[in-house]
């Protein structure tokens, strides 16, 4: 009997997630019925909005109990087929097939992986949901301008990676921020960032003012917090804020007041708009055959932080959330 090696979230973490809220367990694999697949799973992709399923606070991805199986995107083999649209040997994705070592899916919750375009894991990395959530947030969002000055946080993360890169082919001059030395010069020395803030050891507005001289044009936020602050306080005329994720807020247990930033909103005519990665769906396509190209043509790079073993997955996600991960984050479980 195949056993099937399954991570629940065990109890549901205050603040910062710790090892005691996750829980290794086993079970039978089920048999598939009519319309299903089983899948072997590859690689597990493991991102910041996953904290928000393990809070009971309002999140757009529906939120776990304690016992759950973790939910979240993965990338597999299909092993076995009750379903003309699979079979056995096809490379898939889901973004709901959990931590576990098999997984049951109909064709809704899954799609078909091209082998031939990149490295399978992209697909939940550079060619999956971190990809799409940077090509439409900086294009569609952020709309960039050749000549703009655009500030990315968590700049040498999945997405914010993406990001600067994008930037900078849409003719921009981009500045990221990210944790400590390492970070910085990978962004300057190997994606061509023009600069890089060290948020952890340098004072951000006095650097913002060194790199940004005519203010911020874009600036495509994924940490919220005190360093949103700083850069809001730095706007251009007409700026535009795409705010993409709060991961410095995912974990605090009461709110965090800050700096009041709408003076600098209003005086710079600036607009700040929100935006789920999901509302693009229709056109992830047009995204993904564009990054592939600029990854083929070696305009684009990308970083991956690959850690072995499902076992390891909970101390990985412990790590994603204190900035341990260089690069998009990925938990190998089978060749
Ligand atoms: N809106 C959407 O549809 C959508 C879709 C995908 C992702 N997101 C959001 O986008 C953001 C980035 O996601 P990602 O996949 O690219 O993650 P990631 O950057 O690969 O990893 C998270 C990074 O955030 C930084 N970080 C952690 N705690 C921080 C803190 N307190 N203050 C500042 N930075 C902190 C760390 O880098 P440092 O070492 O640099 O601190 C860490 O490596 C997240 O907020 C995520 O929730 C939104």
């Amino acid at each position: 009997m195949t056993i099937n090696r399954q991570i629940i979230m065990k109890t549901r973490p205050e603040g910062m997630p710790k090892h005691e809220n996750f829980e290794i367990i086993e079970n039978k694999i089920p048999d598939i019925r009519h319309g299903e697949v089983l899948i072997k799973i590859l690689w597990l992709s493991l991102d910041p909005y996953m904290r928000g399923r393990m809070s009971k606070a309002k999140s757009y991805a529906a939120s776990l109990n304690e016992g759950d199986l973790i939910v979240g995107g993965a990338v597999g083999r299909v092993i076995n087929s009750e379903t003309s649209q699979y079979k056995e040997g096809d490379i898939v994705e889901g973004f709901t097939l959990g931590w576990q070592e098999y997984a049951i899916a109909t064709p809704a919750t899954i799609r078909k992986i091209n082998p031939e375009l990149a490295p399978i894991q992209t697909a939940v990395g550079v060619l999956g949901m971190p990809g799409m959530t940077a090509f439409f947030g900086l294009l569609h969002v952020g709309k960039p301008i050749p000549g703009d000055t655009v500030v990315v946080s968590a700049a040498s993360g999945a997405v914010g990676q993406l990001v600067g890169q994008i930037a900078k082919i849409a003719g921009c001059h981009v500045v990221g921020i990210a944790g400590g030395q390492e970070k910085c010069d990978f962004l300057t020395n190997s994606l061509n960032f023009d600069a890089a803030i060290d948020y952890k050891n340098e004072n951000v507005d006095d650097m913002l003012d060194k790199y940004c001289p005519n203010g911020v044009n874009v600036y495509f936020d994924n940490v919220g917090g005190s360093i949103t602050d700083s850069v809001i306080n730095k706007l251009a005329n007409y700026a535009r804020v795409a705010v993409c994720g709060v991961i410095s807020q995912y974990n605090l247990t009461a709110p965090e007041s800050g700096l009041r930033t709408h003076r600098s909103m209003l005086t710079n005519q600036a607009t700040t708009e929100g935006f789920l990665v999901f509302q693009f769906a229709q056109k992830y396509h047009i995204a993904i055959e564009r990054i592939a190209k600029w990854i083929k043509d070696g305009k684009i790079t990308y970083k991956e932080d690959i850690v072995e073993g499902i076992e390891n997955a909970p101390e990985a996600f412990i790590g994603l959330m204190k900035g341990k991960n260089f690069g998009k984050l990925l938990i190998k479980v089978s060749d």
